[in-house]
């Protein structure tokens, strides 16, 4: 087989973040307003093949759908002007956590494509120059190229070049656990990428999310360099309910949380003031992410199970980098 014919499959795992990334500064590089910081699931992640053919155009299958969008052919479009390959890709793409269930399958399954595209292009790229690259596909897929503990940077480069992510502690460093309350498997009415472009330009609270950006970043690293559960977990409980305050002030109010999101959130409170060591936090969507200290995982899930409203658990503890599998 010619070498640029060469397929490839690769797993990357979703994450999420504890200090959040909502608006870019650059639309069409996704280049982030804001940097962030996030974990990598073990348990919930995307795996992706990847052959280069003769055929005409690219066919990309996802969870047994074929993609209409045009938005992984454009995406390939990067690796085949990186690799000078004008070859057509097959590219087929499965998650192992429920589709619909509006958990975000977009970080690790545009991390899954660049890192098998990548392979099968023979392109021998670094973490970062994974990470910026997949960034442009989803930015927060650029967090997902790294395992364990990451930082997304923000940049200040037009290009985006020094827009990348990096590893910040691994998975086995502290072992935090997370169990996902679904509350509804509805997709979400408004996509990030409306969302942000939304909240950038109409509401009156977003010079002061992205003023305030770095100062939540200092203190997360810190509180994850001294493995400190309750400065971490109240800065991300403070940065989640910041993000939704924003998406609420825009033009249209963006509301993402159904009522028993809510519900879940004042459970997780009750619980901690009855001393469980558990916050929450919540992406663009009504799941509600529960980031539980090493051990308490089944307890929260016991727990939140019993929530009104809540569809379904799932549990996860941190997990590895994105890589090449047989
Ligand atoms: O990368 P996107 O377009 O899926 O945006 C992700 C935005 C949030 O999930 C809400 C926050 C984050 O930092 O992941």
């Amino acid at each position: 087989m010619n070498n640029e014919l060469r397929q490839s499959s690769a797993r990357a795992h979703a994450n999420i973040a504890l200090i959040k990334y909502w608006g870019k500064r650059n639309g069409p590089l996704n280049l982030p307003a804001v940097g962030s910081i996030s974990i990598t699931l073990a348990e919930l992640y995307t795996e992706t093949q990847f052959s280069w053919t003769v055929s005409e155009t690219d066919t990309a299958i996802l969870n047994d759908e074929p993609d209409e969008t045009g938005r992984i052919s454009r995406f390939v479009d990067l690796i085949r002007r990186r690799a000078d390959i004008d070859y057509s890709a097959a590219i087929s793409s499965v998650n192992n956590f429920p589709t619909g269930a509006g958990l975000a399958s977009s970080a690790s399954g545009f991390a899954a494509l660049t890192v098998a595209g990548c392979d099968a292009a023979n392109l021998n790229l670094s973490a970062r120059e994974l990470s910026i690259l997949a960034r442009q596909g989803s930015g927060s897929a650029a967090r997902s190229i790294d395992g364990g503990f990451v930082e997304m940077f923000r940049g200040v480069r037009a290009d985006g070049e020094d827009a990348f992510a990096t590893p910040l502690a691994d998975a086995d460093d502290w072992p935090l656990e997370v169990v996902v309350a679904i509350t509804t498997r509805a997709r979400k009415a408004i996509d990030s990428t409306t969302g942000m472009t939304d909240t950038a330009t109409r509401s009156d609270f977003f010079e002061a999310w992205v003023a305030n950006a770095d100062g939540d970043l200092d203190a997360a690293r810190e509180a994850i360099a001294a493995c400190d559960f309750d400065a971490l977990g109240a800065l991300a409980e403070r940065s989640c309910l910041k993000m939704h305050g924003l998406m609420l002030s825009t033009g249209n109010g963006l509301i993402y949380w159904s009522p028993a999101t809510v519900a879940t959130i004042h459970e997780i409170r009750k619980l901690r003031a009855d001393g469980m060591p558990v916050y929450f936090t919540i992406d663009a969507g009504p799941q509600v992410k529960a980031i539980c200290a090493p051990g308490y995982g089944e307890a929260v899930a016991e727990k939140l199970k019993t929530v009104p409203g809540v569809e379904a658990i799932q549990r996860t503890g941190l997990g590895p980098a994105a890589r090449v599998i047989e």
